[in-house]
C-alpha cells in the first residue's frame, strides 16, 4: 500500500513523547499538520511540550500521563487518548534498554523493560487495530531497534524485547495486508537521546550508524508515506540488519559481544 500518508487534521498518539525520538516524532507530525496526543510519565514536561507544539504549528496537542509499564495503564492511556477523538496513527515508541550482564542487572528492572517494550506495545497495537481495521484506515508504527536482528550479550533482554517487536510487527503486516491499515516497524541504530543515560551506554566518537533523532524520524515518516513495512534508518544500520540475519546466531552473538563489551 502506498500514497502519501494523510497527516493533516488527524490525530496521532505518540508514546514516550517527553523526549528523544518520541518528542521528535510529535514535532515532526505536528509540522505535517497532525494533532498529537503526547504520552509518557512526565506530565509536566508533556504539558509544556504540548503548549509549545500548539503555538509553533497551529495544531492541537493533548497530554496523557501514564506509566505504561504498569498493568492496566496502556488500556487507560488508549481510552483517554481516544476520548472525543479518533486516533489514526499510533507511534508505539516508549521503551528503554539496560546495559550489563543479565545475572548482574536487577531482575525486576529487566521485567519492567519487557512490560514496557513488549506488553504495553502489544496492548496498544491491539487496541488500535481493533478500531482501525473496522474503519479500514489508520497506521501503527512500532519502534524496534537494530538490536532485534541478533542476540546481543550485555543487552540480552533489551535485544530480546526488540526481536519480539520485529517479529510481532512483521506478522501484523501480513495479517493486515489489504485492510487499509498500514503497519511499519522502525529499527533505529544508535541515536543520541535520553536512551543512553538510562541504559548506561554512550554514543562513541566515530561510532558507525549514528544518526540524529530528526534523521531517524524523517526516514520513518518517509517509509510510512511510501507504504513500506520495515525501515532501518541509515546505510550502516541497514547493512547491520542484513548481516545480523545472515550470520549463524552464535557467530552474530560473539561479534555483538565484542562490540558491546566496550560500552
Ligand atoms: N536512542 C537510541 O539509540 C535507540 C536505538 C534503537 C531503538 N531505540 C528505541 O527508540 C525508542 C525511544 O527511545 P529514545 O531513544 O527516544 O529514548 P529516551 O530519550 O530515553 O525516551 C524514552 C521515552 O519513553 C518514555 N518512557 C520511559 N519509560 C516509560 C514508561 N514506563 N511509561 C511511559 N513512558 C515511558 C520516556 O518518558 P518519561 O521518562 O517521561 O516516562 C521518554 O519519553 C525506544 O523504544 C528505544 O528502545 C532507541
Amino acid at each position: 500500500m502506498s500514497g502519501r500518508w494523510a497527516y493533516s487534521g488527524r490525530w496521532a498518539l505518540v508514546t514516550g513523547a517527553s523526549m528523544g525520538l518520541g518528542e521528535t516524532f510529535a514535532r515532526a507530525l505536528a509540522a505535517r499538520g497532525m494533532n498529537v496526543v503526547l504520552c509518557a510519565r512526565s506530565g509536566e514536561r508533556l504539558a509544556a511540550l504540548a503548549r509549545e507544539i500548539e503555538a509553533e504549528h497551529g495544531v492541537r496537542a493533548a497530554v496523557v500521563a501514564a506509566d505504561l509499564a504498569r498493568p492496566g495503564e496502556p488500556a487507560r492511556a488508549w481510552a483517554e487518548a481516544g476520548r472525543d477523538r479518533t486516533i489514526d496513527l499510533l507511534i508505539n515508541n516508549a521503551g528503554f534498554g539496560l546495559h550489563g550482564r543479565f545475572d548482574e542487572l536487577a531482575a525486576d528492572r529487566q521485567a519492567e523493560m519487557v512490560a514496557l517494550n513488549c506488553t504495553a506495545l502489544l496492548e496498544l497495537a491491539h487496541l488500535a487495530l481493533g478500531e482501525m481495521r473496522p474503519r479500514g484506515s489508520g497506521a501503527v508504527v512500532n519502534i524496534g531497534s537494530v538490536a532485534a536482528f541478533q542476540p546481543v550479550p550485555m543487552k540480552a533482554v533489551y535485544a530480546a524485547t526488540k526481536a519480539f517487536v520485529l517479529s510481532l510487527t512483521q506478522a501484523l503486516v501480513e495479517e493486515n495486508r489489504g485492510s487499509g491499515v498500514r503497519i511499519l516497524c522502525v529499527s533505529p541504530g544508535p541515536t543520541p537521546t535520553g536512551f543512553q543515560a538510562v541504559a548506561g551506554t554512550r554514543v562513541r566518537e566515530g561510532q558507525m550508524g549514528v544518526l540524529r533523532a530528526e534523521e531517524v524520524v524523517d526516514t520513518a515518516l518517509a517509509a510510512l508515506d511510501a507504504g513500506k513495512t520495515h525501515v532501518a534508518p541509515g546505510f550502516a544500520n541497514r547493512v547491520s540488519t542484513v548481516f545480523g540475519r545472515m550470520l549463524p546466531p552464535a557467530v552474530a552473538a560473539r561479534i555483538a559481544r565484542r562490540v558491546n563489551a566496550a560500552r
